[in-house]
């Protein structure tokens, strides 16, 4: 199996396509950026990387961050973490609102927004906003092992001006007693965590620790045990795509995560960590040229999860 020709393959069959989607727009800042482009990073366990297309092109990661930030806030209270947001998927858009007044302000699960603020609220217990976003970043210096990853603070501004609905998720939890800090604190470091600029590359860098059991091949070093890093690959598996999840598993079969950005990070485990990108997205706001590559390599490969 040569991974160079199936990315180079799968960048000239999707050339046609380019374009496809609608690009973020609720976000300005990220209306502008340019519809017509495509890339693919794949790097395996064994830490070769196989790029093809606009890989080398950086992108506003969005919710693609809510991985790396549940890292991070189970690294900080372990399993506590599940008395204030759920494992289970669910069927509504990731910034739904409709469950959290029956649900008594505990959101499904840490990928939809109401759930990712919850987890932003807890890496934030005990810093100041600034601090937690500091944390953040050299979380991903470390997982990527780039120094360069850095935060567009254009995209957070133009997300804090406009991230309305997502102040109202934080309200009405903080109603419930979910969110412990101001509003405007865990938000602050939620829009920034979301702004982080990162290419294919970097990208299926950061993710390598999820493919290899906990520890990233490139620097050997241990970032989450076993457990947890199959734990995280199951809430990708079944959470990642919000209610396009079952449609990514039936289509792709690998634990994924997306972002309104255009990425999606994807995992094999015990195989690879593979990053798409491509501005526009479907009706369930998930990359739709994205996802369609990963269906092309995950058939390719052999790689679903399913295959056996
Ligand atoms: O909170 C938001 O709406 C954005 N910062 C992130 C949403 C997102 O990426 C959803 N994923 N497809």
């Amino acid at each position: 199996m040569n991974l160079q020709t199936i990315a180079d393959d799968i960048v000239r069959e999707l050339q046609p396509r380019l374009g496809e989607g609608k690009v973020a727009d609720y976000i300005p800042e990220l209306a502008k950026v340019d519809p017509n482009q495509f890339g693919i990073a794949i790097t395996t366990v064994d830490g070769k990387t196989y790029l093809a297309g606009d890989a080398e092109t950086q992108f506003s990661i969005q919710s693609i961050s809510k991985v790396f930030m549940l890292t991070l806030a189970l690294g900080k209270i372990g399993e506590a973490i599940w008395k204030r947001v759920g494992r289970e998927p669910s069927g509504s858009a990731f910034n739904s609102i409709v469950q959290l007044e029956h649900e008594h302000g505990i959101p499904r699960n840490p990928f939809v927004n109401a759930g990712a603020i919850v987890v932003t609220d807890i890496v934030l217990a005990g810093h100041a906003p600034r601090e937690a976003i500091g944390e953040f970043l050299r979380f991903m210096h470390f997982i990527a092992n780039d120094e360069t990853l850095s935060i567009d603070e254009k995209v957070a501004q133009s997300e804090q001006r406009t991230g309305f609905r997502n102040f109202a998720l934080a309200n009405f939890m903080r109603g419930f007693r979910n969110i412990h800090h101001p509003v405007d604190h865990v938000l602050g470091v939620y829009f920034h965590q979301c702004a982080l600029m990162m290419n294919c590359v970097q990208l299926a860098h950061a993710g390598l620790y999820l493919a290899n059991h906990g520890t990233n091949p490139l620097t050997g070093f241990s970032v989450v045990s076993p457990r947890r890093a199959r734990r995280i690959n199951a809430m990708m598996l079944t959470c990642g795509h919000y209610d396009g999840s079952g449609d990514f598993a039936f289509r792709v079969g690998l634990p994924g995560k997306s972002g309104v950005g255009g990425g999606i990070l994807a995992v094999a485990p015990g195989k690879a960590s593979i990053a798409v990108w491509s501005p526009g997205l479907d009706a369930t706001g998930n990359p739709a040229l994205g996802s369609v590559a990963l269906e092309m390599l995950a058939a390719r490969t052999g790689w679903s999860v399913f295959a056996g």
